[in-house]
């Protein structure tokens, strides 16, 4: 989704705003502007496409002046185009705004402005507000940005500059992520952390309906009502180099080999041998767990996937039983919800719009809310009751990978949490796990070792038009995690499907040289699984096995066969998507795709 970078300093803005805006490139856009202050003559420049062009502009026109907002557009109102692009201006060129969100009630403000005789140039709903604060502006920027604020609904974080106040920007969010850094002598808005980092770690994180007054002295944050705000500062603890590719040519790659730290860290501390899960930002009691009836996983995408994972854990382990729900669906169909309900909402972001919207339906119906999240201070952090945070990192390329196996890592932590609470497993059996867990980084490790498999099997299927996943229990939750990341990154249109389901109608697409990738970790449906398999072979198939390490027979079965790590079957997800990761990368790579920026995707979807 957009991406917004404001400053306000001594040194020329323009830089710094590329610069930011660059290290939001991973959220997804196909525009990108700036407006920057010179004294008192605002100056903007904007165009289509990619940031270079953008760069490309400002090298033949430079803009001069040490205050300024940039964005990176997500196009949800109005083409991609030059005019569609941010930042957006009033009528005589003293108001620019940059705006992520959308305002729901942008036509009838649209309409209103032109009874009152104001033109509008773009199909946005963005535009609206430029001339909003221009009608409310009475020589006080702050002011006319609130009173704009309170005509809009929807979700937005917004950026303005004026050029009768040529020493701030003013700020705004509600429903969209937007932080503030505080720099010596400079100060910075921005949509994530990455865009500022290089300039200062000491950050304010801001709520919702919260407004900022940022100037070179320093950063005033505000109530709708205009009471100064006081904030504890959040130092960013983790490094600049996290969100670089430290030699990878790409995020994804890189951020599919940190899957095995990954995972440590979001373990450490929290399971350890012959101790009781530990979780610190859980205080959930053992009588409210005892009070559980049902449990909601709701997420979106990847995030979804954990998800079903995380049903199998918590119905297996603590016997409560679980609905996985699409957050998007979820808010829509009436579910039923009291205070004997638990929801879990996963989010990498923590900042996807249909996942808060469910989480503040559940909580708005009485029950509590668990978030597994990655990113701290995230809106589903602070609004949940409870938070487990997936210690992965920055994530930056759009398709998730190491975000999904802490995903993974945090629902078996939750089911082995309430097992011990409820006493629904025998301690051998959680020993057993949990010393398997603590084994999963080395086993991943090893997967990554086999890359030379995977190429091959994706230089020989890149050209295909369409592929299919399958597997039984666990591994056809994998298979649907597998076949998400071969649509986003590798525009291979790629259908799941549970190995018994088959037989009910899409056997009928497979033919000779359907490109199958059959998972068979699962050991209790191991030969139910081989029975797909020989399904698909005897129509044609070409068939890539997935199967623990001494399971050759697997090969009289499959066209090739890769082998994984043996691990207790409840984990075999953290370990058997790894293949799945790498598969999708090299075909996206060997068809010469954008791996990191896939077409149409955004990294966090903070519209619905
Ligand atoms: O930030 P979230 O985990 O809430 O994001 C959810 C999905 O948008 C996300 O997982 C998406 O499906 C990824 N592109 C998958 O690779």
């Amino acid at each position: 989704m957009c991406g917004i970078v404001g400053f306000v300093g001594k040194r020329g803005a323009s830089p710094v705003l590329i610069e930011g805006l660059s290290k939001l490139e991973y959220r997804g856009y196909d525009s990108a502007g700036v407006a920057i202050l010179d004294g008192d003559k605002l100056n903007v420049t904007k165009c289509k496409g990619r940031l270079a062009n953008l760069e490309e502009k400002l090298k033949e026109s430079p803009l001069v002046g040490s205050v300024g907002i940039g964005h990176t557009r997500w196009a949800t109102h109005g083409e991609p185009s030059d005019l569609n692009s941010h930042p957006h201006t009033n009528e005589d060129g003293t108001i620019s705004v940059v705006h992520n969100g959308i305002i729901e009630n942008y036509i009838h403000i649209r309409e209103w402005l032109i009874s009152k005789g104001y033109k509008f140039v773009s199909e946005t709903d963005t535009e609206v507000i430029p001339h909003l604060v221009d009608y409310y502006y009475n020589g006080d920027l702050i002011d006319a940005v609130m009173k704009a604020a309170a005509k809009m609904e929807g979700s937005y974080a917004i950026g303005v500059v004026c050029s009768k106040e040529p020493d701030k920007v003013v700020a705004v969010r509600k429903d969209s992520p937007l932080i503030v850094g505080l720099g010596k002598g400079e100060n910075f808005i921005a949509s994530d952390i990455p865009a500022i980092l290089n300039h200062t770690r000491d950050i304010y994180l801001l709520n919702d309906n919260e407004f900022v007054v940022l100037t070179e002295q320093g950063v005033k944050l505000l109530t709708a009502e205009g009471d100064e705000i006081k904030r504890d500062i959040y130092h960013v603890t983790w490094n600049a180099d996290a969100a670089e590719k430290g030699g990878f040519e790409h995020f994804m790659i890189k951020e599919i080999h940190e899957q095995p730290k990954a995972i440590k860290d979001t373990m450490t501390s929290r399971i350890m041998p012959g101790k009781p899960v530990t979780l610190d930002d859980i205080t959930i009691t053992k009588e409210q767990i005892a009070n559980i009836d049902k449990i909601y996983i709701v997420a979106c995408g990847t995030a979804y996937h954990a998800g079903v994972v995380g049903k199998y854990a918590i119905e297996k382990l603590a016997r409560i039983p679980v609905e996985v729900d699409i957050a998007s669906e979820f808010r829509y169909r009436d579910p039923i919800i009291n205070e004997r309900t638990l929801m879990i909402v996963v989010s990498q972001s923590g900042e996807t719009a249909d996942t808060l919207a469910a989480l503040r339906e559940a909580k708005a119906h009485g029950a509590r809310v668990i978030a597994v999240t990655n990113v701290v201070g995230s809106s589903v952090s602070r609004e949940a009751d409870d938070i487990l945070y997936t210690w992965a990192g920055p994530e930056i390329a759009v398709a998730s990978t190491k975000a999904y196996v802490t995903q993974l890592i945090a629902m078996y932590i939750i089911a082995l949490f309430f097992a011990e609470n409820k006493n629904s497993v025998n301690s051998e059996e959680i020993e057993k796990i949990k010393a398997a867990m603590l084994e999963l980084p080395e086993k991943a490790e090893e997967v990554l070792k086999h890359k030379e498999v995977l190429q091959k099997f994706a230089s020989k299927t890149y050209m295909h038009k369409d592929m299919f996943f399958l597997g039984r229990g666990l591994d056809y939750a994998v298979a649907m995690e597998g076949s998400l990341k071969v649509k986003e990154i590798s525009y291979i249109h790629s259908e799941a499907y549970a190995g018994g389901e088959l037989k009910h109608g899409p056997i009928a697409l497979i033919e000779k040289g359907t490109v199958v990738i059959a998972l068979a970790t699962q050991l209790g449906l191991f030969d139910k699984m081989v029975s797909n398999v020989k399904e698909v072979k005897t129509r044609g198939a070409n068939v890539l096995g997935i199967a623990y390490e001494g399971h050759t027979e697997i090969e009289k079965t499959v066209d090739a066969a890769l082998y994984i790590p043996r691990t207790h079957d409840i984990l075999a997800p953290v370990i058997s998507v790894i293949p799945l990761q790498l598969a999708s990368y090299y075909m996206a790579v060997q068809k010469g795709c954008d791996v990191d920026k896939p077409r149409n995707l955004a990294k966090s979807v903070t519209v619905e």
